[in-house]
């Protein structure tokens, strides 16, 4: 058997902490960032995409965390996404260095209309410079994955000589993007099969697939490739990832879980084998559903396939009947293979620590000593006001503790009167990095900008607020608002968020945060006067 079909399985690439996380408002920390890559890891992908790590200081920080924390013996492959460009490579290379499996994964477009417009670039150019980095990769990893981006639009015979000189380079996996969404299920599968027949030495290399869902047909387009010799699949959580997304994790395992019959023998396996398809825990997928939908605060909609609140509920009394007397009847699938159970514990006034740790590490969050007293303290300041704590409550107080926020400015005190017939006014009062108490006030077009002007009054940052979004955590009048913000100052983002019941406190917290992370970044790069005296 040769390496393209070799694995008689398929491997799961998890890119959610790369391209999901490109996905406008999903930005993670790297803690954030570890917590997901662990419960990646118990979930039983094969590799993870942890990140771009010459995208940012950060991106570094967090595929190094997770290459030394997650990248254990038995644990993932851990990969970085490089450009064809040799500072790119060697800073991924070092990224990556300490996880015991590693991958380097480098990518060059080859679509007319990406070298036209983008590179600027001949074909041969294109050629030359996949083979030259791929050999440079090498030299860092065995491991080596290509991905010929834009490959969905690309001209076949082209794509076929890329992907020889690829894999005569070293590349062991070669990628195959549908980096628009373009292409529908029977042209994606006729594409990987012609690479099949057409690229001399294919049998050296695993062919992959990676898809975004413009079209909603990524996950179908996957399915399609399996059938014809794709054996790595890139997918996201939640499906979460660039513009409608990447093919969603959970639907492809489970199609490949629930249908396993019908691909067994695209597989070269028996059509009854029992063996899985994939090295997917299916009781997993629900925990890291929730996991990232709250880290990344990309809320699942209620009708999602697998994931969705809907996904296993039965509203109509014809169907409730069915599934009463058979589940069979209307269910395909048990919930309790995505580890959807129904006896969970509910944590109230009267619960613990220790019932709190159990249940944070039920939900696959692992936290240290000093992290897991911090939650505490929110969750008892919680349960005063709120008599059940839900899962997604404690998602909501764990993301808002675990913010690594330098702590510069403080709320020490926020306060607004609002209403119709009624001038939004705001006073607030903060605590200086210096340890100054200072209140001033403000008049807005709403609450919040009332909360925003007299912030600033305080703060005196130029910035300008680009993203403002406030969700319900859970249903009911006692739920916790959850406030997600952006600001920009010159040309770079910053992000803030916060949790609480009261969604103006939320408010004012998470402009706050973002501020603390935009004044940290000014003091680092001493383009600011001593702190002190920019405080009006
Ligand atoms: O969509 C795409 O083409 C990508 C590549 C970098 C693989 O994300
Ligand atoms: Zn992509």
């Amino acid at each position: 058997m040769n390496a393209s079909t070799r694995s008689d399985r398929i491997i799961i690439f998890d890119t959610t902490l790369r391209d999901g996380e490109q996905c406008p408002g999903a930005t993670l920390n790297v803690e954030e960032k570890l917590l997901i890559a662990r419960q990646l890891a118990r979930l039983g992908v094969d590799v993870i995409e942890s990140g771009f790590a010459f995208a940012s200081a950060g991106d570094f920080e967090a595929v190094n965390k997770i290459a030394r924390e997650v990248g254990t013996p038995d644990g993932p492959i851990i990969c970085s996404l490089a450009r064809t460009r040799k500072e790119d490579i060697k800073t991924a290379a070092e990224a990556i260095k300490p996880a015991a499996k590693s991958r380097i994964h480098t990518f060059i477009a080859t679509s007319d209309i990406h070298l036209k417009y983008k590179l600027k670039k001949s074909r041969s150019e294109v050629i030359a410079i996949a083979e030259e980095m791929v050999s440079y990769a090498k030299s860092f990893v065995d491991d080596v994955e290509f991905s010929p981006e834009d490959a969905g639009r690309s001209d076949p015979e082209f794509l076929y000589q890329v992907l020889e000189k690829a894999i005569a380079a070293g590349a062991t996996t070669v990628n195959i993007p549908d980096t628009v969404g373009y292409t529908t299920p029977s042209e994606f599968g006729a594409l990987i099969k012609g690479i099949k027949d057409n690229v001399p030495n294919i049998d050296k290399a695993i062919i992959s697939v990676h898809g975004h869902n413009d079209l909603g047909l990524a996950v179908a387009n996957f399915l399609e490739a399996v059938k014809n010799g794709a054996r790595q699949l890139e997918c996201t959580i939640n499906g979460i990832g660039e513009r409608a997304g990447n093919a969603a994790l959970e639907e492809l395992v489970m199609a490949l879980y629930v249908r396993r019959q019908y691909f067994n023998p695209y597989l070269g396996r028996a059509v009854d084998s029992e063996e899985p398809l994939t090295k997917i825990d299916s009781h997993q997928i629900y925990k890291t559903s929730r996991l990232v939908s709250s880290l990344t605060g990309m809320m699942v909609q209620r009708n999602k396939a697998i994931v969705g609140a809907n996904a296993f509920a039965h509203e109509s009394g014809i169907h409730q009947d069915g599934v009463l007397k058979n589940k069979l009847t209307y269910e395909i699938m048990d919930a309790e293979s995505i580890g959807l159970t129904e006896n969970q514990i509910v944590l109230g006034k009267h619960s613990g620590r220790n019932a709190l740790g159990t249940r944070l590490q039920e939900l696959g969050l692992e936290l240290s000593e000093t992290d897991l007293n911090k939650v505490f303290v929110k969750f008892k300041e919680l349960a005063d006001k709120k008599k059940e704590i839900s899962d997604w409550d404690l998602f909501a107080i764990v993301n808002d503790e675990i913010q690594a926020i330098p702590q510069l400015f403080a709320l020490e005190l926020v306060q607004v009167s609002c209403g119709s017939n009624a001038r939004p006014t705001a006073t607030v009062t903060l605590r200086t990095p210096a340890g100054e108490e200072l209140t001033d006030a403000a008049i807005g077009t709403g609450p919040v900008d009332a909360i925003y002007r007299a912030i600033n009054r305080v703060v005196n940052v130029p910035n300008e607020l680009i993203e403002f979004s406030v969700q319900s955590v859970t249903e009911g009048i006692d739920a916790i608002g959850k406030v997600k913000i952006k600001v920009q100052h010159e040309d770079q983002v910053y992000s803030g968020q916060a949790a609480n019941t009261d969604i103006i406190v939320a408010s004012a917290q998470a402009y706050i945060n973002a501020l603390n992370c935009l004044y940290a970044a000014l003091q680092n790069q001493e383009k600011r006067s001593p702190l002190t005296a920019q405080i009006v």
